[in-house]
This record gives C-alpha cells, structure tokens and sequence, in this order.
C-alpha cells in the first residue's frame, strides 16, 4: 500500500541564501592553474611549481571571491540544515577529488603495467621489465593513497553526512560490502606484485598477479559506482520518486516497505539525520528494502562505471605520454627508446579515447529518460524548449525533433505531492544551466580533440594515415604524438572533473534524486569554519603528500639493477621450487 508523502514536508522550509560552493570550488583551481601555467618557466621543477603556487597573488583574492559570490547566488528553498550541508560539501568536494586522483591511477595505471610487463616477458626485454616495475610502484602508491582517502570519504559519509546510514545500511548495503572482498583482493595481491619482481622475473605467474589486481580494482570501481548510480536513478523505489518530481518515470519494481520508506521521508525533512540517533524512531520504521541487491538492476550502474573507467584510462595513459613526451624533447639521441614506450601508453589512451563518446551517449540517454531536469541544463535546451539536430537525431533519428523545456516541467508541477521542491529543482537546473552547459561542452569538445589524436596514433601502423598526418600537420606521425601528449592529459583532467561537476551539480539539492534532499542527511552537529579549514588542509595535504610519493617512488632507481642482469642464483632457485 502506498501513502502519500504528507505536504508538511515542506512546512519547515525558510528561505536561505546558498552559497553553492561546488562550482566556485572548481573556478579558484582553474584561477590557480592558469597562474600557475602563466608564471612557469619552460624548465620548471616540481618544488619551483608548488611555491609559486602557493604564494600566488591571486590565492587569496580568489578565496574572498568564491565566498563573495557564494551570497549572490539564488535563494533556495529547502528544509533545515542547509548551512551545514553547505560547509560540509566543502570539504567532501576536496575529499573525494582528492580520493579521485588516486583512484584513477589506480585504475589507469594497470592497462599500462601490464602491457609493459608482458611486452618485457614475450620479448624477454629489460626495458619494458625496468618501466612496468618503476610504474607498478606508482601504482602501489595510489592504491595505498587511494585506500587512506577512500577511509576518508567513508567516514565523512557516516560523520558528516550521517543521515546517509539509512542507504548504507539498505540501497548500498550489497554494493559497499561485496565492495571489502575486492579490496582485499587487491590488498593481498599488490604486496605480492610490488615485492616479487625479482623472484618471478619474466615469469606470467608475477604478470597474473598484477592481472587479478585489475580484477579486483575494476570489481571495485563497478560495486562503488553503483551507489553513486543509485543516487541519481534511486531504482528500486517503483512510482516514490514520480509522485515527488512528476517527470520521472517509474523507477522499477517498488522493492522497498512503502510505509517505513515513507516515515524516513517523513522524519528526515523536520529531524535531519538526528533522526538515525534515536532508537525509537528507527524502531518504529522497521525494515526498509526487501531486495538488497537491486542497486545492480540499476539501469545507470554498467554506463557509468564504462564511462568513468574508460575516462582513468585515457587520462593516465595521456599523463604517462607527457612525461615520456618531456624526455624525448629533451634526450635527442634516445628518442626511439622514448618512442618504443609511447606506443603503449598513447595507444592504450587512444582506444580508451575511441569508445568514451559511446559510454558517454549511453549516460545521455539515461539522463533524458530518468533525470530530464539535468538532461535540458547540460544540453542547454531553452526554456520555453527547442531543437537540437544533433540530439534529435542521436535520440530519435529526427533533426527536428522538439525538446520540451523548463517551462513545460513547471506546468506538471501542480500534479507533485511536493510543488515546492519539484519547484525548486527546476529553479536550480535552469539558473545554473549556463555553467552546466559550459562544463559539458568542456567535457565533450576535449573528447573530440582526444577522438582526433587518438586516430593520428594509428598513423603509426598505417602508411596511408601517416601521409594524411604529413599532410595535415606537416609533421611525422611520432612527433605529433609526442606534442599533443603535452596537451591531452590536461584536456583529459578537464573532461573528467567537469564531467563529475556537472553530474553531481545536475543532482542538486538532491543526494538522493528525488528522495532525500542533501540538508536532510548532514549532521546536525554544528560544523564550524575552523574544522572545515583543518579538515580542508589535512585532505589538500593527503593529496599533495600521496602525488610526491608517486613521483618520487618512479624517480628511485635502486631496484632498477636487479632486473638487468638475468636471474640471480637465488632467484632461479625460489622460482624453481
Ligand atoms: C562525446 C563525448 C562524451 C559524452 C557525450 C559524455 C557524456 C557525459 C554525460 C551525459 C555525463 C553526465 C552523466 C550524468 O550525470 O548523468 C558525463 C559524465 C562524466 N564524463 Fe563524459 N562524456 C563524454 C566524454 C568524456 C571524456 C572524454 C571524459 C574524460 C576523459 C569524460 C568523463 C566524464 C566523467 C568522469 C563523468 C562523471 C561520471 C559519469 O557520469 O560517468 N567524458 N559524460
């Protein structure tokens, strides 16, 4: 039986000014960066390129004009809270980017390990043996990064965003707990990998280790993706979320208790997730879920997890072309050497490259189905709606095909069992259409770009291609992979972090879409500005600390010998038993 949300839902609205710091977040990196990239000499060193950023002179006015701007952006209309869950999208924004870098090594940098260390076996070659072992220590490094920052974000779940119990102990709860068998997977097996190079050299019983470290990253990667797939598509919830925001559709089968999901929804808006702490309440409401495992029906997880994996790939296979590219330009007589490895890396980037557009139109489509909302801010539909040959034909093999628009949505509104919120949610996607669409034009102009570069690479199989590259860019196919490598990785940055900006943006002021505002699961513990700043530093400080670890654990050579000469005695003797 279902009851329907009561209207007091919103009766403790008040009207706050928001600032939305999520995006200006994303402007003072980019203020910071050009600084960065403006004042650096051509020969600049790591510890050169951090100073100067820190004492940049636009530091600090950068800071007064996100907080500035913060209080000129729109009035939002939402339950208690809201304060809170403002300063704590700060610091879980630095958080989870923080966490973000180090995941996508961890799941980029295995495609080129592993090429590299199977080249080294069949050819039996030092040098690919030397490069796999010094990247596989980058590796190691992220995953250990990634795990110290990942316990990060898990507690700033349970802390900071208390309320979100309620799904992890239902939605998330098969996800988040297959989850732990993956990391041990890779825990136990990335000693081994790190430790064993000189044991098992040039053996495919060290190169399946590092095979089923890739397993366990990407079963890793898919069951976390999967809660966030869940936030977006809350699937599982039947015809819930339409009665709140009539433009969606049903979300599947309804496999929750429809009354105990209803008195959450109830509790949540007036107690916050002060609603967790008290046992009667949680007593009364009983169990939610009927079918923990309906997260993986998700119609969102598969697209998402293909999209975002095939973006760590393409980013770190471009960022290891720039550091080979930074050599070559500078050891003229050992270009081939360079030469040799960035077949493998630009090409495992190229192929990513070449098949991110598909995943990426996979995740529109959802979008248009499941979150219209975001679909007409990304897409930069007009209000009163419109055409758009590209997506009309993408989506219904019809240039003229006409989008309905914001002002449509508001015509369904008086049919919500909550006009206020499903008001809202058009308010803040249509006032913020203009930087979700320039975030995501961002994301798909640098993808065309990598699509581009990514066929010159094939230039270096083809006779035919190599000539159309001399043609057009009056350069050998080698050396145009070599310059764009100084380009692609930050274009590859670029897309993924707006490409997560504007999908946890579109979301906005849900956590879960349609369910559960983002005000209802913070802490009502007070957040104070000195916390923010501590915690904000610390993760700024796990960030920079993990990525010189990186850079250092490549640069350290001592391991590199035991790998030139062939087996030592020893070793041949453990491999034998
Ligand atoms: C034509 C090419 C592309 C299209 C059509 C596309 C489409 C999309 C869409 C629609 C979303 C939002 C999904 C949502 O929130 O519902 C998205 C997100 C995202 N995009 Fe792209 N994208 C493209 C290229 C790229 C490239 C080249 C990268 C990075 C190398 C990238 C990285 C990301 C990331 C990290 C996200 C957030 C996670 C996700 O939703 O998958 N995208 N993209």
């Amino acid at each position: 039986m279902i009851i329907p949300l009561p209207s007091d839902r919103e009766q403790s609205f008040w009207i706050y000014i928001e600032p939305n710091h999520v995006y200006l977040f994303y402007l003072l990196l980019l203020v910071c960066c050009s600084e960065e990239l403006r004042t650096s000499s051509k020969r600049t060193t790591l510890q050169n390129s951090i100073r100067r950023l820190t004492s940049s002179t636009v530091l600090l006015p950068a800071f007064v004009a996100v907080f500035a701007a913060g209080g000129l952006l729109p009035l939002s209309v939402l339950g208690a809270n809201v304060a809170n869950a403002d300063k704590a999208e700060i610091i879980t924004v630095i958080g989870i980017y923080t966490h973000a870098w180090f995941l996508s090594f961890a799941l980029g940098l295995p495609p080129i390990v592993l090429a590299l260390e199977f080249l080294g076996i069949r050819r039996r070659n030092p040098d690919y043996m030397k490069a796999a072992e010094r990247t596989s220590r980058i590796w190691g490094i992220s995953f250990a990064a990634g795990a110290a920052t990942g316990t990060l974000v898990e507690f700033g779940l349970v802390q900071i965003w208390s309320g979100s119990l309620i799904v992890l102990g239902t939605f998330f709860f098969a996800p988040l707990f297959i989850e732990v068998f993956a990391f041990m997977l890779e825990l136990v097996l990335l000693v081994l990998y790190l430790f064993t190079w000189s044991t098992y050299r040039y053996t495919w019983k060290h190169w399946m280790f590092g095979l089923f470290i890739a397993v366990g990253s990407i079963w890793s990667a898919y069951q976390i993706l999967a809660a966030n797939a869940w936030m977006n598509i809350p699937w599982g919830t039947g015809d819930l979320v339409s009665k709140v925001l009539p433009w969606v559709p049903t979300l599947g089968p309804n496999v929750t208790n429809s009354t105990a999901m209803i008195q959450v929804l109830n509790f949540l808006p007036s107690n916050g997730s002060a609603v967790i702490g008290n046992l009667n309440a949680m007593q009364s409401i009983g169990q939610i879920l009927t079918n923990p495992l309906i997260a993986f029906s998700n119609p969102e997880a598969v697209p998402l997890f293909l999209h975002t994996v095939t973006a760590s790939i393409a980013t770190i296979g471009f960022l290891a072309s720039m550091f080979l590219s930074v050599e070559y330009f500078r050891n003229r007589g050992k270009r081939e050497y360079y030469a040799k490895f960035l077949k493998v890396t630009f090409g495992i980037a190229a192929v990513a490259s070449l098949i991110q557009p598909l995943f990426g139109d996979m995740e529109g489509r959802l979008e248009y189905t499941y979150m219209y909302t975001k679909f007409l801010a990304l897409e930069g539909i007009p209000p009163q709606g419109g055409t758009n040959p590209i997506l009309g034909l993408l989506l219904f093999n019809n240039p003229n095909y006409f989008f309905q628009g914001f002002d449509y949505l508001r015509t369904l509104v008086g049919s919500s069992i909550s006009p206020g919120l499903a008001s809202y949610t058009i308010d803040f996607a249509q006032q913020n259409q203009p930087w979700l669409t320039a975030f995501f034009l961002v994301m798909v102009v640098s993808s065309i770009i990598m699509f581009i570069f990514s066929i010159v690479y094939f230039g270096l199989y083809s006779k035919k291609l190599n000539r159309l590259v001399r043609l057009v860019f009056r350069r050998d196919t080698q050396d145009v992979l070599f310059a764009s490598s100084l380009v692609l990785p930050f274009l590859a940055i670029l897309a993924s972090v707006f490409g997560w900006v504007a999908r946890e943006m579109g979301r906005h002021p849900w956590s879960i879409y349609g369910l559960i505002t983002y005000n209802e699961i913070v802490t009502p513990v007070n957040l104070t500005w000195s916390y923010i700043t501590l915690i904000a530093f610390i993760e700024l400080l796990l960030g920079v600390g993990g990525t010189v670890a990186m850079y250092i654990s490549f640069q350290w050579k001592a391991s590199d010998e035991n790998l030139l000469p062939e087996k030592s005695q020893d070793a041949q003797q453990l491999v034998k038993n």
